[in-house]
């Protein structure tokens, strides 16, 4: 009865605005937040002013991640300056490490969850529009998380479609808030990774990205990422595995040998090295050496030497002398990595080197734009080298103006084709005709699905 009264509550107010920033994680729990809230009425929208409920998944890895916040929550206000306000949610890993403080410091804000409570976000809203009692939920409880998600089709339905096996951080790198804002590392059972897996695969997902902060790290009672692999490409209708992110002191022996064996792991492996000298790895307490990272990239080129790299670099971290900043350049050069994230260090609350002296600003900067340039260059060679070639494309979608297909290739890259409705969801191959730093475009020949053995 109450719940039903709650329920016809929820039917006047029942449209949800997700905004999500930061990592593939945030995505994905988006998806499962959305997942969730449809059970007591909610439909997305999006478009602002629809919302009766707006949410913010938000990301605490840089900058002034809380200013951010707050500046889009004064959007919010603007954009609903004459209309009744909505209901406001803050989420992720500004909301774990402000928790209290948003609710004081923004009277506009009415509830704030971090990401390992996502279990009980329903009760919460519920219990909001009951007594409108402002709350703060912000427990590590990973494992009733996804027991409770576990209950709750992931309804995603992409073809490309994201599945978290592996939460939280245990390593503390002393530049990181990561373990601070999602907690101790928790491996989900390898059971329910795998029914989620398969029911993705039921409903139309082609290829699966498995997803963890440290997602190489995954050990549910001896099963590892490795026998996950090998399991999950065993699903007929999964073209496609991946995994992201990996962290270099737990490519084990095990997941270099499953590129030997796996038929549908993708030869791009995100490996974040942050630097390429030995002084600056053990000032940020990464716990491994550039030699450890050259020998596992050398073991897996012999494997197969089209596997290739990419990887996260942080520049300008107290400490960094040009020689030290020369041995990250000379590690690319050698690396030649693709599609590489590179930031400026920014100081976060709470960790080891919060406080540290940091080097001049304009060196940060000049040390950026040099490796930026080379991270681009290599980027942009590997896409001409390709013209002319023909590539295996997992059709995604059509482009929004329905002329063209949108798909990505082996490496992750976008590729524009002359694609149809029929070819989504399916590999196949196209000659690539031109190429710029991001994007390939090209003529589909066939189906590779349609391919006799
Ligand atoms: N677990 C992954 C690893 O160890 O490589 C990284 C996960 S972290 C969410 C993603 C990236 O954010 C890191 O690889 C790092 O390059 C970057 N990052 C983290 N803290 C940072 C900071 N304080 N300043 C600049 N970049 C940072
Ligand atoms: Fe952050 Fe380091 Fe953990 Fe990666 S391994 S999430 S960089 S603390
Ligand atoms: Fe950001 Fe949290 Fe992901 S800090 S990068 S959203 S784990």
């Amino acid at each position: 009865m109450k719940m039903q009264q709650d329920l016809d509550k929820l039917k006047k107010i029942n449209k949800i605005f997700i905004k999500t920033f930061g990592c593939q994680m945030n995505e994905y729990d988006s998806n499962r937040i959305f997942d969730s809230v449809k059970k007591i009425g909610y439909e997305k929208t999006d478009k602002y002013e629809e919302a009766n409920c707006y949410l913010l998944n938000t990301c605490h890895i840089r900058d002034k991640a809380k200013e951010k916040v707050y500046h889009e929550i004064g959007r919010v206000k603007k954009i609903f300056r004459s209309k009744k306000k909505p209901l406001v949610i803050i989420a992720g890993c500004v909301a774990q490490a402000e928790n209290q403080e948003m609710l004081k410091r923004e009277p506009y804000i009415d509830l704030v969850i971090g990401p390992q409570a996502y279990h009980k976000i329903n009760d919460t809203i519920l219990n909001y529009i009951e007594k409108k009692k402002k709350i703060e939920e912000t427990d590590f409880d990973a494992v009733s998380k996804f027991k409770y998600l576990s209950k709750i089709k992931n309804e995603a339905g992409k073809v490309s479609s994201f599945l978290t096996i592996q939460e939280g951080c245990d390593k503390f790198c002393h530049f990181c808030v990561v373990p601070y804002t999602r907690g101790p590392e928790y491996s989900r059972p390898f059971k329910q990774i795998l029914d989620e897996a398969k029911y993705l695969a039921d409903n139309g997902a082609k290829e699966i990205i498995l997803l963890g902060q440290n997602v190489n790290a995954y050990n549910n009672e001896g099963y590892r990422l490795s026998d996950l692999i090998l399991n999950i490409e065993k699903l007929p209708e999964v073209k496609r595995v991946r995994y992201t992110t990996s962290h270099p002191k737990d490519m084990t022996e095990d997941l270099i040998e499953v590129y030997k064996t796996s038929k549908k792991l993708m030869p791009l492996i995100h490996l974040p090295v942050q630097s390429g000298s030995n002084k600056i790895l053990k000032l940020m307490n990464r716990k491994h050496t550039i030699e450890e990272y050259l020998n596992t990239f050398d073991k897996l080129k012999e494997i197969n030497s089209n596997i290739e790299f990419s990887s996260d670099f942080i520049i300008g971290y107290p400490g960094e002398e040009g020689k030290d900043f020369k041995d990250t350049f000379n590690l690319i050069e050698r690396v030649k990595f693709i599609n590489s994230y590179s930031f400026i260090f920014s100081p976060r609350p709470g960790t080891v080197a919060e406080n540290l002296d940091l080097i001049e600003k304009k060196i940060s900067i000049e040390r950026l734009e040099k490796i930026q340039t080379t991270l681009f260059e290599n980027q942009v060679q590997m896409n001409k080298s390709l013209e002319g070639k023909v590539i295996d494309v997992l059709a995604e979608n059509l482009t929004d103006d329905k002329d063209k297909a949108f798909g990505r290739s082996e490496y992750m890259t976008s590729v524009i084709f002359n694609g149809k409705v029929s070819d989504i969801g399916k590999v196949v191959q196209v000659r690539i005709k031109d190429s710029n730093k991001s994007t390939l475009f090209g003529e589909v020949i066939t189906s590779s699905d349609q391919k006799v053995a």
